[in-house]
Order: C-alpha cells, then sequence, then structure tokens
C-alpha cells in the first residue's frame, strides 16, 4: 500500500513538473521587462539570421547548423517559404520545415521562424504562382495611373485568407512535431512588409476607404485608450481637436510634405496611418489563424525609418515603424510586438532601440548589420533595454572563428542567467563605444559611472606588436550588492565616483577583483587581478589616481576574449 502511495505520488509530482516545462513558448511580464519564456524559464535569443535563401536547400543547410552552433548562437532565425509550402493551392509540403526543426534541434538549437507569406521586403515575391499569377483574384497595390505594383495589395481579402490559411496549416504543423521539443520559439509574420514609393495605395478602393470615415474599431481603440495613446499619435489626434469620427486628413491632420533636413519628422502622416491600418489588419488576421493553430509568440519588423529613408514610401509605408504601435496594437491584438531590422549607423540603431523599446513593447532585433561593432553593440542592447533578442544578418555568411559575434556570445552566455535576473529592475546597464562615442555615463547602485573605450597601449603593443586595433568596445555591468559589480566585456575602463559621498570616509578604491566564469550559472574566481594586471600601482595605474573615485580598467586577456570580472569597491578617509 505505503509503495502504491509512494508510486502515485510520484506520478503526480511528475506530471506536473512535465507540464509546468512544456507550457508553450510565451511572453510574461516580469518587473518592468517583458521576457520570453521557454520550457517555463526565461529564455535571452542570442541569435542570427540566415540568408533568404539558405533554408531552402536542406543539403545545403546540412554543415550550416553545426557552424552556427560553433558561432555560440542559440537561436538560429531561419525563413519559410509560402511558395515552397504550398505550391499549388491546397497541396501542403512540409519536408522544409521538418528539415529546419530537425536540423536545429539535432545541434540544440532554437529557431525563430520567418513567415516568408505575402510580403518579403514590401514585393510579394515569395506568394505561390498560383497567387502571383492571378491578380484578379489576388489584387495588387496600384499607383496613381492605376498600374500594378509587384506587391499584394494591404486591402485584398481574398490573398489574406489564402495567407492566413497556410500559415495556419504551417503552425498546426509546428505544433504537432515540435510542442513537445520547443525547439521553436517564436514567430515573425511577414518580413518588412510596407507600400514602397507611395504613402497609400490608389486603387479606386482604396481612395474611397481613405476619404472615408476611419473606421470604427480604430476610432473605439482611440477613445478607449484616450490619455494612454503613444505620444506620436495622442499629438496629431489632439491637434485636430481628439474628434470621435471623420476622415482619416480630419482627424490626424491634414497631409505634409517630407522634411528634407530632418529625417525624423513625419511626413504624409494621415496616408501612412491609413496605411499601416490595413496592413496591421491583414496581418493581424493571418496571425490570429496561425495562432488558432499553435498561440506562441508572434511580431513584425520593419523597415525602419532613417536618415534618406525618412518618408513613407521610402522606407515600406505601413510597415510597424515605432510611431504607428497603437495601430498596431488596436488593428493585430495577435501580433505580440513590432521590431527593427537595423543596418545604420551606431548612433542612430540606439535611438532606433530605444525607440522600439517602450512599454508593452520588449526589444526583439531580428536584424542587425554584421561586424566588429555590432557585435559590441549587443552588451548594450541587452544590458541597457533588457533586449529579449539580437540578432545579426547573413550569420552563415562567416566561420565561427572570424565573426566576432562568436566570443561576444561566448561571454554573454555565462552571464545569461545574470541579465535576465535583472531584466526590468534598474540593476544593469550595457555599454557600447566606439571612436565616435568614446565615452558614455550612467548612474548605477548609487555611483555616477563614466566608460571611457581604451585604446591599445603602448605597454600592450610593446609585449605584442600584433595587439589589435581597438575599433568598439562593449560591456555590461551589474550591481549584484551595495558597492559590488559583476561587469563583462573588454577594452574599457569605468570611473565610479559616489552620487552621495561619504563625509567621514571620503576616499575611494578597488577592494578586489577578481576574473572569472560563471560553472552552472555559479560564479567561480579563476584569477585575482592586481598590480599590473588591476587597477592600483603597477606600471598601468601608478601615480594617476583620483583618489574620489574608483577606476577599473578592463584589459583583454592575451587570447582576445571577453573578460567576467567581480569587483568592489570601499572607503576611507
Ligand atoms: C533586410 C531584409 O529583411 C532581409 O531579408 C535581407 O534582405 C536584408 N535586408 C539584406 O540586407
Amino acid at each position: 500500500m505505503k509503495k502504491l502511495i509512494l508510486f502515485i505520488s510520484l506520478l503526480i509530482a511528475t506530471t506536473y513538473l512535465v507540464a509546468q516545462n512544456t507550457s508553450i513558448p510565451h511572453l510574461q511580464k516580469n518587473g518592468n521587462a517583458t521576457q520570453l519564456m521557454v520550457g517555463g524559464k526565461p529564455f535571452l535569443i542570442l541569435g542570427g539570421e540566415l540568408h533568404n535563401s539558405s533554408t531552402s536547400g536542406a543539403a545545403y543547410m546540412g554543415p550550416i547548423w553545426e557552424q552556427m552552433k560553433n558561432k555560440n548562437l542559440n537561436t538560429v532565425i531561419a525563413p519559410v517559404y509560402w511558395e515552397l509550402l504550398e505550391p499549388q493551392q491546397g497541396n501542403f509540403d512540409y519536408s522544409m520545415v521538418d528539415s529546419m526543426v530537425y536540423g536545429a534541434r539535432k545541434v540544440n538549437l532554437h529557431l525563430v521562424i520567418l513567415w516568408f507569406g505575402s510580403w518579403k521586403n514590401g514585393y510579394s515575391m515569395y506568394a505561390p504562382g498560383w497567387v502571383k499569377g492571378n491578380t484578379e483574384k489576388y489584387a495588387r497595390a496600384k499607383n496613381k495611373n492605376g498600374e500594378s505594383y509587384q506587391m499584394l495589395s494591404a486591402l485584398g481579402s481574398a490573398a489574406m485568407k489564402a495567407d492566413a490559411n497556410a500559415f495556419k496549416m504551417l503552425m498546426s504543423h509546428i505544433r504537432s512535431i515540435d510542442e513537445k521539443y520547443q525547439t521553436v520559439i517564436t514567430v515573425q509574420i511577414e518580413n518588412e512588409m510596407g507600400l514602397f514609393y507611395l504613402p497609400r495605395e490608389y486603387s479606386d478602393e482604396a481612395s474611397k476607404a481613405f476619404i472615408s470615415k476611419v473606421p470604427d474599431d480604430l476610432m473605439k481603440y482611440l477613445l478607449t485608450n484616450k490619455g494612454k495613446l503613444q505620444l506620436e499619435i495622442d499629438s496629431a489626434w489632439k491637434a485636430n481637436g481628439y474628434k470621435g469620427s471623420g476622415s482619416w486628413e480630419e482627424v490626424f491632420g491634414k497631409s505634409s510634405e517630407p522634411d528634407n533636413k530632418n529625417w525624423k519628422a513625419l511626413s504624409y502622416l494621415p496616408e501612412e496611418l491609413f496605411t499601416s491600418y490595413h496592413y496591421a489588419k491583414y496581418v493581424g488576421q493571418v496571425a490570429a489563424a496561425g495562432k488558432e493553430a499553435y498561440p506562441i509568440p508572434m511580431y513584425v519588423n520593419a523597415w525602419i525609418k532613417q536618415p534618406g529613408f525618412g518618408s513613407p514610401g521610402r522606407y515600406p509605408a505601413g510597415g510597424p515603424v515605432p510611431h504607428t504601435l497603437d495601430i498596431w496594437r488596436s488593428e493585430a491584438p495577435a501580433i505580440d510586438f513590432i521590431s527593427p531590422d537595423i543596418y545604420t549607423t551606431m548612433n542612430v540603431a540606439q535611438y532606433t532601440m530605444e525607440q522600439y523599446h517602450r512599454a508593452g513593447n520588449p526589444l526583439f532585433i531580428p536584424e542587425f548589420k554584421p561586424g566588429i561593432q555590432s557585435a559590441n553593440m549587443a552588451f548594450w542592447a541587452y544590458g541597457q533595454l533588457d533586449a529579449i533578442c539580437y540578432s545579426l544578418f547573413g550569420i552563415d555568411e562567416s566561420k565561427p572563428a572570424d565573426d566576432p559575434i562568436t566570443k561576444t556570445y561566448a561571454a554573454i552566455e555565462q552571464v545569461k542567467d545574470l541579465v535576465l535576473n535583472n531584466q526590468g529592475k534598474g540593476t544593469m546597464a550595457g555599454i557600447y563605444l566606439d571612436s565616435i562615442n568614446t565615452q558614455q555615463s550612467f548612474e548605477l547602485n548609487g555611483y555616477s559611472i563614466r566608460a571611457i573605450i581604451t585604446g591599445t597601449s603602448a605597454l600592450e603593443l610593446a609585449y605584442n606588436p600584433n595587439a589589435k586595433k581597438v575599433f568598439a568596445a562593449g560591456g555590461i555591468i551589474i550591481a549584484t550588492a551595495p558597492d559590488e559589480f559583476i561587469i563583462v566585456g573588454s577594452d574599457f575602463s569605468l570611473t565610479f565616483t559616489p552620487l552621495k559621498p561619504d563625509i567621514s570616509r571620503p576616499l575611494l578604491d578597488v577592494e578586489y577583483t577578481d576574473e572569472g566564469n560563471f560553472v552552472n550559472g555559479k560564479w567561480t574566481a579563476t584569477r585575482r587581478l592586481n598590480g599590473d594586471e588591476g587597477t592600483g600601482g603597477g606600471d598601468y595605474g601608478f601615480g594617476f589616481g583620483n583618489n574620489k573615485a574608483a577606476l577599473m580598467r578592463f584589459q583583454k586577456p592575451a587570447n582576445g576574449d571577453y573578460s567576467i570580472v567581480k569587483f568592489k569597491i570601499y572607503r576611507y578617509k
């Protein structure tokens, strides 16, 4: 009898644990941060996006999965193509999807699937032939002369239904082969959708809709959320008298020409919001159909507004740029967040990431240009803006040893649990420095902290004439206790000045600096850094210190890896 009771208790406990661990991937608010939960635990995506055509060939992909693992990614972002999934209407071929899921799973990688359905970079090149060739049924966007573009119309319900049906079949298949394993953790719907050349479509139907009233569902959303709307939409609505109904121009104001001197200025706003409304409604229905089958997190990505591409039509109009977020929330509730693709200068990149990191919209970057600066910017995105995903585009282009992201992800993998535990709590900061942004200041744990990029010093060069020039530096600093920090990164120094100096002990110094790593999530010191390798005395620091601030200088280990240090400040008089 006792044995039976024990057996039943064990069975209940195991069932409970299995049920907990297999809750499907979802988003969860923890503190001020929104986190991606996988297998019941917060997950940080160390990602890379494959080139567009890579996953169309299973054999081609064969060696690439292993290569991705060797780059220290934990997640690959990769397309599934409507044209190959449903080559004839109603006939589905899942072999490509299967090869992706099994290929990634075999090397213990997760997948973010990109649904290349109706649109990819504005155009409809991934729609199957039976959609592309039947423009009578699957309407195209039209210009002012009534000519068709190679872009499906966002007002076209037949294409939306066909896309939604295919996407639902895909999600249902993924659930059937993957729910237990959670290889696939998130899905992007379409890719950089939106209309090129014009801020809105000019078919008769579109022109009629543009001069008609703003649809009731959007009006209702505005009225219900009055006072809580995003600033950009609220100020346009307010400037036009907070009307409860009216045409797009009556509600949001007259259209204005682009300001060529200011790429951030909003132009053609009523047209753009109209276009966003239709893309969001279309894509919202595609996402909702997919979620009926398998409700894991789903998002949309944008070709961003940026210098040289400041007006809708120069960037795809109607795509998920941050000043249209409320339209997406209203019309596409099945879309969990909007995200940016970043191929711009580092300053604009930081501005863009801040724009996307809004309450309820976690920062998820599916595409960032590759390179040494981007590999360092990853630290800033995770540490400063609680990014849940960072990912470089064209990740299968270079070998692990040649790609600077390999070392970044090796370092972040070590501290990822610490990073996840500190998201949304104000106990962590990200650092990014380069030849233009040589300094960065912020406050943390009662200190004003200044980070400065450190070039390759004369002494380093004397020891190692091949020492590399420092092009960019990145790091994450986490407050672990009063006066105590864990820092990961390289090539910068930090100066800590107390926000409230202690009059009885006004002077500061480093108590200790330990280099180390995390083994099974537990900090393990491997070396005490002092003297030349530390901050006090030695040839590096001797004689030039400011004893009212503590200095922490990050030196690169000889192998060029990022280091992780635990560091404590003490005060004296
Ligand atoms: C952005 C797109 O989203 C990607 O699919 C790819 O085409 C890159 N541009 C190429 O740079």
